[in-house]
């Protein structure tokens, strides 16, 4: 896997003509941040060595290259579920080639179904922390010399970023929540008595993503911003039909939001 990674990683630096400041991987629904970018490429992962293919309706599958808030990045459109039938390192692969280029800095965003009381549809919450419940570990196996074979994640989303985030937030007046997000395999959502027990075990949001690639970009030394957008209540007396449909339509509603917040983070860094 080591050498695919390398293959890919010089793939891609012949296509670009600054070393990128950061990474983005969008959610579901959550792509229009591009919109935003000053494109210079955007190559589908069918044309990238190696790059597993996106199959989830709503994920375009590219590579976007450009400029957002002033600084290069790279933003993938389009990322790789578990549940869709992809290894861990499959899931997690372009995280590697990512830091093989030599990014530092990981955002990601995802839908997630809140679990906090308090929190409404159409809500941002900013990731705090994680609980992995995924059935497989994305480090199993020989570790990969990218870090140490157990490592910390005692800030397994930054705290400055984080802090960074919330003067932002304050400053434009875009209201943000603060949680732990709970990753967990799906496809199914949840039923109303595993929502239950997800918040019972300590999580605001749950989704089917995320965690796999931030323990990766963990070991890989990297520093982490995660958001999540609450498309659906898992909340006791708000459960109803969960579709993917109506996860989108919020999705949708929130990403200017999102989006905002997000340009102007990568602006400070
Ligand atoms: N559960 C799991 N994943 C999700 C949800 C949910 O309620 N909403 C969006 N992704």
């Amino acid at each position: 896997m080591y050498n695919n990674i390398l293959e890919t990683a010089a793939f891609l630096k012949e296509r670009l003509h600054a070393r990128p400041e950061a990474a983005i991987i969008l959610g579901s629904g959550l792509g229009s941040l591009v919109g935003e970018m000053t494109v210079s490429a955007e190559i589908p992962y069918t044309a990238i060595p190696h790059f597993p293919l996106s199959t989830v309706e709503g994920h375009s599958g590219k590579l976007i290259v450009g400029r957002l808030g002033g600084k290069d990045i790279l933003a993938l459109q389009g990322r790789f579920h578990y549940y869709e039938g992809y290894s861990m390192s499959e899931v997690t692969f372009p995280v590697r080639v990512f830091r093989e280029l030599g990014i530092r800095r990981l955002f990601v965003s995802n839908a997630a179904g809140g679990t906090h009381p308090d929190f409404a549809i159409g809500d941002l919450m900013i990731i705090t922390d994680h609980i992995n419940l995924f059935p497989e570990h994305p480090l199993r196996g020989r570790n990969i010399g990218y870090g140490p074979r157990f490592p910390d994640m005692s800030e397994a989303y930054s705290k400055d970023l984080i802090a960074r985030a919330l003067a932002i937030a304050a400053a434009r007046g875009i209201p943000v929540r603060q949680g732990v997000y709970l990753g967990t395999q799906g496809p199914t959502y949840e039923t109303p008595a595993e929502y239950r027990m997800f918040r019972r075990l300590g999580a605001d949001a749950v989704g089917m993503s995320t965690v796999p690639e931030v323990i990766v970009a963990n070991h890989c030394g990297m520093q982490v911003f995660g958001i999540s957008v609450i498309t659906d209540l898992g909340v006791e007396g708000k459960i109803v039909e969960v579709s993917h449909a109506e996860v989108q339509k919020a999705a949708d509603e929130a990403q200017p939001r999102m989006t905002l917040l997000l340009r102007e983070l990568i602006a400070t860094l």
